[in-house]
């Protein structure tokens, strides 16, 4: 990730496709007019990616959003995640197939195991190798892979995971994975990265704020970048979803960088994915 000058800029993957390195979240977000509005005016505002679930039951309101913008489909990056109950070899092939239907698309750009469940999780990712191999998705990984679930999958694949969608924000900077990941050369992509909205009082971050006059989330978001981790913050509020993006106007200092690395107390918000192991 080198340029981060705009919403619009782009990471390699490390098989060659060109990923946004900033995007739309849509969990929890209801299905029908609240996705449709939500992913509408992120698109019209610039926003390139949108991350969504079959587990989220939004995907038919994401597709349709999508169709209904002035946005050519290729120029959106589309991402969904087989959910725990489906996953297996042919379940994943079936899953995929309906997560496709529902978005009403030709081909996604990124399918992921949404999380490592341990007897499956293999057999899923060959399901997922056989759907890019067939040219039904331009990439595939995982999320929420610990060192441990990653180095045991990267031991016995024939292809790599592009990326890797963790928990990661001020109070979770997952370290070693992340050291583990670029040694792969596999992206990081954060979820929760305002920690649900816990982290906007955090004083360390509100004074950084203040200095360049810009609100705690944006600070944050731009830490991520800095920190070369694909961000997808989610909101269903117009002026939040244009504020998030408002973060190329300002750069954080390597100071400001390391006053955040340094709020890290491995804190999650959701599951800690050693629980499947
Ligand atoms: N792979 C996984 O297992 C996994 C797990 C969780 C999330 N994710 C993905 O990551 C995305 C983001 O994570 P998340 O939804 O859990 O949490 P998040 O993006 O950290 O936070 C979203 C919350 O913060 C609020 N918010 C957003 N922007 C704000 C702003 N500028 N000022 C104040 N509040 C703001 C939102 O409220 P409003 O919406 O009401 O504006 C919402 O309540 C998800 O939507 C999903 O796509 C993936």
């Amino acid at each position: 990730m080198t340029l981060i000058n705009s919403l619009q800029d782009t990471v390699t993957l490390h098989n060659g496709i060109k990923m946004p390195i900033f995007g739309l979240g849509v969990y929890k977000v209801d299905d029908g007019k609240t996705v449709v509005e939500s992913v509408k005016t992120a698109i019209n505002h610039g926003y390139r990616s949108i991350d969504t679930a079959s587990f989220y039951d939004n995907e038919i309101g994401v597709g349709q959003a999508i169709k209904e913008s002035d946005i050519a489909r290729e120029d959106i990056f589309v991402t969904s995640k087989v959910w725990n109950d489906e996953q297996g070899y042919e379940s994943t092939l079936q899953a995929f197939e309906r997560s496709l239907k529902k978005l009403d698309l030709e081909y996604l750009d990124l399918y992921l195991i949404h999380w490592p469940i341990k007897d499956t999780y293999k057999e899923t990712w060959r399901a997922l190798e056989k759907l890019y191999t067939d040219g039904r998705v331009r990439a595939i990984g995982v999320s929420n892979f610990n060192v441990n679930q990653l180095q045991d999958l990267l031991a016995d694949c024939n292809i790599k995971p592009v990326i890797n969608q963790v928990e990661f924000h001020p109070h979770l900077t997952q370290v070693e994975l992340r050291n583990l990941c670029k040694q792969e050369n596999i992206q990081l992509e954060a979820w929760s990265p305002l920690k649900r909205g816990r982290l906007l009082e955090e004083p360390t971050i509100l004074k950084i704020a203040k200095q360049y006059q810009k609100s705690a989330a944006q600070v944050i978001l731009r830490w991520d970048l800095q920190s070369q981790v694909i961000t997808i913050p989610k909101s269903i509020t117009k002026e939040r979803i244009i504020e998030n993006a408002d973060i190329f106007d300002f750069s954080l200092t390597d100071e400001d960088m390391e006053s955040i690395n340094q709020l890290n107390r491995n804190d999650r918000s959701g599951k800690d994915p050693a629980i499947y192991e």
